[in-house]
């Protein structure tokens, strides 16, 4: 039997799994349902967000990675083994698992995922960093010595950075990203309606409707909440043209952040990249006008990579094929043998 090799993304919105056919094998929301009274685990992923906002007091939603920091290590835990048992299931291989862990996570809380990992049945594991992942999945070639930019947003950071030669040039990570674009909605439906609205509408709102680029065509979508005044249910129809500038302070924030990269970069390598361009990876991606907005901003041809919130993923089971050729850095805390 072939070994095993599985990819893990442990992202802060969405944690997804693939094996070494490099296809999505789970794919399930970062969330993990407590019963607070016995303070056992009572779901975990899909079932757990249709609840979020809707719990009874007794039940508790936990996102055990937010805002790019492991925030609940024993959560954390409990979602690598979901992940990894659905792989694996009853097989009695163990597998090598690369993991994608947020940027923040310090050399500890690395070690403490890799424990983890191995706990839950892993022969070894590797971990490797957030943009170099997203950069391989994306299918960019990285052993060239040319500059590649990439730019991955997630739902609670923006990973920026310029790889050449198998190795990181430049780079950066800022908490600015999907989530924070909701609650901008939030907010903004707050003071302007009086309406109060939850993660999950803001959420649906912010992709059907949000737009940080003034060419954009005008949408229009209604949007339920709690009326501050009253009290009552109430429904307003938002269009797409009111979150232009509701959003602009979040897009800001990630274009100062990329032309910073852009201006750390050598010039030969800036070269490169005004040529080969910059690529976009994560769901926060497919935010309506922002690959405009960069591609504005920074005078660098911008694309979105196919299937942008995948590429992470991907790029974590095609790490094997490079854990030979990367560079110090690129894998960090790397191995641990079981
Ligand atoms: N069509 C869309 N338009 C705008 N935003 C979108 C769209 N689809 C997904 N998103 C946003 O993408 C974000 C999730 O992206 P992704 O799955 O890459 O995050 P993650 O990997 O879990 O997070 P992180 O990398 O920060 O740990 C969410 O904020 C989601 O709202
Ligand atoms: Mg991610």
């Amino acid at each position: 039997m072939a070994s095993l090799d599985i990819g893990i993304d442990l992202g802060t919105c969405t944690a997804i799994a693939t094996d070494s056919t490099r296809s999505v094998v789970v794919r399930e929301p970062s969330v993990v349902a407590v019963d607070n009274r016995t303070g056992k685990v009572t779901e975990i992923g899909s079932r757990v967000y249709e609840m979020i906002g809707r719990t009874p007091s007794y039940m508790q939603v936990i996102r055990p990675l937010s805002e790019g920091v492991i925030s609940n290590f024993a959560m954390t835990e409990v979602l690598i083994r979901h992940m990894l048992r659905q792989i694996t299931g009853s097989q009695l291989l163990k597998p090598r698992v690369t993991l994608c862990v947020p940027s923040e996570t310090t050399n500890v809380e690395s070690q403490a995922v890799i424990d983890a990992t191995v706990s839950a049945g892993a022969r070894k594991v590797y971990l490797i960093e957030e943009p170099v992942a997203a950069a391989i999945g994306a299918g960019l070639d990285l052993s060239k010595p040319e500059g590649n930019l990439i730019v991955d947003i997630g739902g609670g950071t923006c990973d920026i950075a310029v790889l050449s030669l198998n190795g990181i040039v430049t780079k950066t990570s800022i908490k600015t990203a999907g989530r924070l674009f909701d609650e901008a909605i939030i907010r903004f439906v707050r003071s302007k309606y009086n309406l109060l609205i939850g993660e999950r509408t803001a959420e649906r709102v912010k992709i059907e409707v949000g737009s940080v680029y003034e060419g954009s065509s005008e949408a229009i979508t209604d949007v339920k909440g709690r009326d501050l005044m009253t009290g009552l249910p109430k429904k307003i129809s938002l269009r797409r043209s009111e979150t232009l500038w509701v959003l602009r302070e979040p897009m800001d924030l990630i274009l100062r952040a990329v032309a910073g990269v852009l201006e750390r970069t050598p010039p030969e390598l800036s070269a490169d990249i005004r040529t080969n361009g910059l690529v976009l990876t994560g769901g926060g991606a497919r935010l309506t006008g922002l690959a405009q907005v960069l591609e504005r901003g920074t005078r660098v041809p911008t694309r979105i990579a196919q299937h942008p919130e995948e590429c992470v993923a991907i790029g974590t089971a095609r790490s094997f094929d490079y854990l030979d050729k990367l560079y110090d850095g690129f894998v960090h805390t790397s191995t641990h043998t079981h």
